[in-house]
């Protein structure tokens, strides 16, 4: 039976983030507090981002979500957080706005569907992309406007810094209830347009330790994280921001490699320990300090999640030879045409005396493809009707 009233939908795409000063550890487990501030770069939507779509009807029986195709519980806690927090911002905010056309009503039920255009197994930090997707959609929906930090932070902590595009950092604020537990930009996508970031993908296996419960461990029995977020983090954050306003390259490269290690190092501390790194992440640790040793200058610059594939910035000037570098190291083993993808890279030579200072036996295989990509903007509203991931029954739509 057609709806005499139809469904409401809002479509829109938010990126993926990765953080220079990483976030490990929460204070509170359900506002989702962080121990610690992070700042992160935001990527571009053209090659990583998630869609989602947000339809409203009032013949929708109850709420459902549908992740890639696959419908998934919508009674999750972090999912109905999400919508709890939401729905109560647009009771607080959208009834005050003048000539604005009126939000669908907020008793009725919601249909989400979400894709990304990356692998989500790939672990690449896809419920960050996501949960700041849905947030983003949903204020849209609502007529939400402002701050959606905490819509956003409820569903995933590094969620919140995927609302900004450029360079974000989420203060970690320290109100019980998480009013001041925000992300803020630090400075936009057009502020470093030399930056470059290659995404080196190690394995696409789902990983043994999840974020939440690792970092869980790590809170009840690191001693060195507890260090970390009290001594090391609050002067680096200072650090790191510096580096992003003046866009200092070499002091942005070498703290981001070293907040990486010792977040994994916190991992190791962590009992029983965490090790998110793999015999592919190390050698690719190595393979950049022997680059970065032959330029006499950092120029090239990893970090790691909870999980083996790197991230690496570096300038544009710098990521032919880099490139060439680790295909050196690691040759493709099949799709040696589709191992490299997003931004066009042009062929560079690998001089003698840089595979001789790269000092390591060639891993065939290791790396499965690289992509590259730059700093990118904020979440996104499709205002065309096609973009809808869900039909006008309110159900996800065949997959092209
Ligand atoms: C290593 O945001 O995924 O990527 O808040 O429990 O959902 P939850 O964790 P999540 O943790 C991200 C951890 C990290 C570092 C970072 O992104 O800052």
């Amino acid at each position: 039976m057609a709806s005499e009233e139809p469904l409401v939908a809002v479509t829109c795409t938010a990126p993926v983030n990765i953080a220079v000063i990483k976030y490990w550890g929460k204070r509170d487990e359900e506002l989702i507090l962080p121990i610690n501030s992070s700042l992160s770069v935001t990527l571009h939507q053209d090659q990583l981002r998630t869609t989602t779509t947000a339809a409203v009807s009032k013949d929708f029986t109850e709420d459902r979500i549908w992740l890639n195709g696959r419908e998934e519980d919508a009674g999750q806690p972090r999912l109905q957080a999400c919508l709890q927090e939401i729905r109560r911002l647009a009771q607080e905010r959208s009834s005050a706005r003048d000539g604005a056309p009126p939000a669908p009503s907020l008793s009725y039920k919601v249909h989400v569907a979400s894709a990304n255009n990356f692998p989500t197994a790939a672990g690449l930090a896809s419920s960050a992309a996501g949960f700041a997707c849905l947030a983003y959609t949903l204020a849209q929906l609502y007529g939400v406007e402002g701050d959606l930090s905490e819509v956003a932070r409820r569903g995933s902590g590094s969620a919140c810094r995927s609302l900004h595009g450029g360079f974000a950092v989420w203060h970690m604020g320290e109100c019980t209830d998480g009013k001041d537990s925000v992300a803020r930009q630090v400075a936009p996508e057009t502020h470093w347009p030399e930056l470059r970031v290659l995404i080196l993908v190690v394995s696409s296996e789902k990983k043994l330790t999840s974020s939440t419960a690792g970092m869980q461990t790590s809170v009840e029995t690191s001693p060195l994280l507890r260090f970390r977020a009290e001594a090391v983090v609050p002067a680096r954050l200072a650090e790191m921001t510096r580096c992003v306003r003046e866009r200092d390259f070499e002091g942005f490269a070498r703290l981001t490699m070293r907040d990486s290690n010792q977040f994994h190092a916190t991992c190791l501390d962590t009992f029983p320990p965490i090790s998110y790194l793999n015999d592919t992440s190390r050698r690719i640790i190595h393979l950049v300090h022997c680059f970065n040793a032959h330029h006499g200058a950092t120029k090239v610059a990893y970090t790691f999640d909870a999980g083996p594939n790197a991230v690496i910035f570096t300038l544009d000037d710098t990521v032919a030879e880099f490139v060439a570098a680790v295909r050196h190291s690691f040759p493709p083993e099949s799709n040696g045409d589709k191992f490299l993808q997003g931004l066009p890279v042009r062929p560079a030579p690998l001089s003698e005396e840089l595979k001789a200072a790269l000092a390591m036996e060639p891993a065939p295989g290791g790396i499965k493809y690289i992509i590259a990509t730059q700093v990118g903007p904020g979440p996104q509203v499709l205002d065309d009707p096609h973009a809808h991931l869900l039909g006008p029954d309110g159900l996800p739509k065949p997959a092209a």
